[in-house]
């Protein structure tokens, strides 16, 4: 099968088409055909060499995958040869065929197209996670995401508002901040120019922090959470320590929590992919969670859709087609 390898750490560049042995099905496994793979600023850290797979987990990088299931491994349930699906995985999509636990795989509703569907799992499963289930964020409330327009902004600004939450969103440009705004969000601000923590407390403050900057913003979030408030960390853009104020936490009864996505144990994805399946498949099907898409690019350009992906230019998912 065609592949993508990381041939060494380093820029993107590294990125190399190959031809690999298509894998095998294990025990409760599928094997897919990729029709189109996403593209995560995780693959950025894992070609860099900051991010190696976990055990047991392709060397190739890829974190989720569109196509069909072209066989089930012994004991696999739940889908037949033929089924168009949507997966997450541990590693291994940039690739003609991947392999996954058929319990992290969904069905592709027929609403969506492949390249859709294969953005969809890394970003709905992450804002799931950790704006909803340890962020508890709810319906009448307010989330403020940073990073409004990257790939787990765009997802975070329409699940807030398919759930009846009010997302309020920052970005690096005016024009990003206009594009988070046409997508949904309340409001967002350009924090190049912009004092958001200030403008933002002024305007009422928010309920639910969905953070991938860290850094001197955890203070600022802090300062503007509601009581009661959660501040969910899921990235350190600006760095992983932070100093803020404890007795605004004590006063406001704040709660402060993190996790990652891809170290998750299996039994745990199953159990996410299941509630997702529940809660967020049928939305997907009506339209109102569909993933944006930037820009699209045949897999054996899987270095220039890094090099974009690192401009910070796109709006939205960038996804590998095959
Ligand atoms: N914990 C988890 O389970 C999990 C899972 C998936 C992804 N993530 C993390 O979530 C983040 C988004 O992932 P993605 O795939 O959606 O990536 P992406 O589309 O490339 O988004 C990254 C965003 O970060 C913003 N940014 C970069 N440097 C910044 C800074 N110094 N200050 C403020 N904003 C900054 C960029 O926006 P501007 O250009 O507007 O600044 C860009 O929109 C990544 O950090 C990724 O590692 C975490």
């Amino acid at each position: 099968m065609d592949a993508i390898e990381i041939t060494q750490s380093g820029a993107p560049d590294v990125l190399k088409p190959a031809r690999r042995d298509r894998p095998q099905p294990g025990e409760g496994e599928l094997l897919i055909e990729v029709r189109a793979a996403g593209v995560n600023r995780p693959d950025v850290l894992q070609r860099k060499g900051l991010y190696p797979p976990p055990d047991g987990a392709s060397d190739l990088p890829g974190l989720e995958v569109a196509g069909t299931v072209a066989a089930l491994g012994p004991g696999a349930e739940g889908f037949r040869e033929g089924d168009a699906v949507m997966a997450l995985l541990p590693g291994g999509g940039y690739a003609g065929f991947a392999v996954c636990h058929a319990r992290h795989v969904l069905p592709k509703p027929e609403t969506v197209s492949f390249v859709e569907a294969a953005a969809f799992p890394e970003t709905a499963y992450t804002v799931f996670a950790n704006a909803f289930e340890a962020g508890g964020l709810r319906a009448g409330e307010r989330l403020l995401v940073h990073g409004a327009t990257s790939g787990i902004g765009t997802m975070a600004g329409r699940m807030a508002r398919a759930f009846g939450a009010e997302p309020y969103g920052t970005a690096g440009s005016d024009a990003k901040c206009r594009a988070a705004e046409a997508l949904g969000y309340a409001r967002c601000l350009n924090y190049r120019e912009e004092d958001w923590a200030k403008l933002l407390g002024e305007a009422g403050g928010v309920d639910v922090v969905l953070d991938m900057v860290g850094g001197d913003y955890v203070a600022k979030n802090v300062s503007l959470l509601r009581e009661g408030g959660r501040h969910v960390s899921i990235a350190f853009l600006r760095g992983a320590d932070a100093q803020f104020n404890v007795i605004e936490v004590m006063r406001k009864r704040l709660v402060l929590t993190g996790s990652t996505l891809r170290a998750r144990p299996a039994e745990e994805k199953a159990r996410l992919t299941g509630e997702i399946r529940r809660q967020l498949l049928p939305k997907l099907s009506e339209g109102l969670v569909t993933p944006v898409i930037h820009e699209t690019f045949p897999l054996a350009d899987a270095a220039r859709a890094h090099r974009l992906m690192e401009s910070s230019e796109h709006v939205g998912k960038i996804v590998l087609t095959l």
